[in-house]
């Protein structure tokens, strides 16, 4: 049964001209069959790089919009229309008009994971992956980082020269990766590193050995020669890891590590929207080319 769907996905792939583009927290039978696999910086990029007519998103809702505010003439399809980031929607457009009244040379920073309407009002996005380098090019001292308050904050941590201002959004997945669960996975685990993406507590990065990106996070397995890794990000990065790494041991922290909104993609939803070409991404002219501007600029500073 299974064998068969992957088939008809591949056929309907090639009929269709569509390609899939898919994010490393999704289900690994779903990443397998991707043409792309990436974090967040590596997709916005690619979909501006994309030659076949139609894209077809396995991730939440921001990541098919940023496609689609890079790429207006592609149909950017998502696989599941409801799988959605709830800390996209933690940043007030007031708040935003507050702060630039309060600080007058003030950028505000946008990390990709909000929705057209934030980044429209914002100056500049960043990914997990390039906000120190995007910020660091920026002239401004005073940054607005909306809305995931933990990265903003560890980001801070990097470039003392810059007055932060932080936000008070959160990912619900990373945050619930606690300190005391992660000390008692180091007791069991005495030898192996801990690898955290930036989302996650202060007092959880405090005592990892490297943060980064879920792409950074593959690297540094890769790379370490290390043998053992207590993973403190979302469980879809598992998959990428054993493939890559099949005699290194990874470890979980607990049984909260999951995004219930990455996990909605299924290969019955990958077909379903193969053969329908639906639902498809769609935003008003106006906000997208603004939502653009922020974005452009991003994959500018970050080349
Ligand atoms: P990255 O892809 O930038 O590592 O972001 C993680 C994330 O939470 C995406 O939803
Ligand atoms: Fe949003 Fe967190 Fe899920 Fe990423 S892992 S989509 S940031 S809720």
């Amino acid at each position: 049964m299974e064998d068969s769907i992957k088939k008809q996905i591949g056929k309907l792939k090639r009929e269709k001209d569509v390609a899939i583009l898919a994010h490393y927290y999704i289900d690994g039978e779903v990443q397998a069959l991707a043409d792309f696999v990436g974090d967040s910086y590596f997709l916005a990029k690619k979909a501006t790089e994309i030659t076949e007519k139609n894209i077809l998103f396995c991730g939440v809702s921001f990541m098919g919009e940023s496609a689609k505010i890079l790429n207006p003439d592609k149909h950017v399809v998502m696989a599941d229309g409801a799988a959605d980031c709830p800390m996209a929607h933690m940043a007030d457009i007031d708040r935003i008009a507050e702060i630039r009244q309060e600080y007058t040379d003030v950028a505000v920073v946008c990390y990709v994971n909000s929705t057209a309407e934030i980044k429209a009002h914002s100056d500049v996005c960043v990914t997990s992956s390039n906000a120190l380098r995007v910020i660091q090019a920026l002239p401004n001292r005073d940054i607005f980082f909306i809305p995931d308050e933990n990265l903003g904050r560890y980001i801070a941590s990097q470039i003392p020269e810059k007055n932060f201002i932080l936000n008070d959004g959160f990912c619900h997945v990373h945050t619930s990766i606690y300190k005391e669960e992660l000390l008692h996975a180091k007791d069991l685990h005495p030898e192996a590193l801990v690898l955290a993406h930036p989302e996650c507590r202060e007092n959880v990065l405090e005592i990892s050995d490297f943060i980064g990106s879920a792409s950074e996070i593959l690297s540094f397995a890769e790379l370490s020669e290390a043998k053992e890794f207590i993973i403190c990000t979302e469980m879809g990065i598992f998959y990428e890891l054993q493939l890559k790494n099949p005699n290194k041991k990874f470890y979980s922290v607990g049984h909260r590590q999951f995004c219930p909104n990455m996990k909605k993609i299924s290969l019955e939803k990958v077909l379903h929207a193969l053969e329908t070409l639906e639902p498809m991404v769609e935003i008003d002219e106006q906000l997208r080319m603004k939502a653009a501007k922020p974005l452009s600029r991003m994959l500018e500073l970050a080349k």
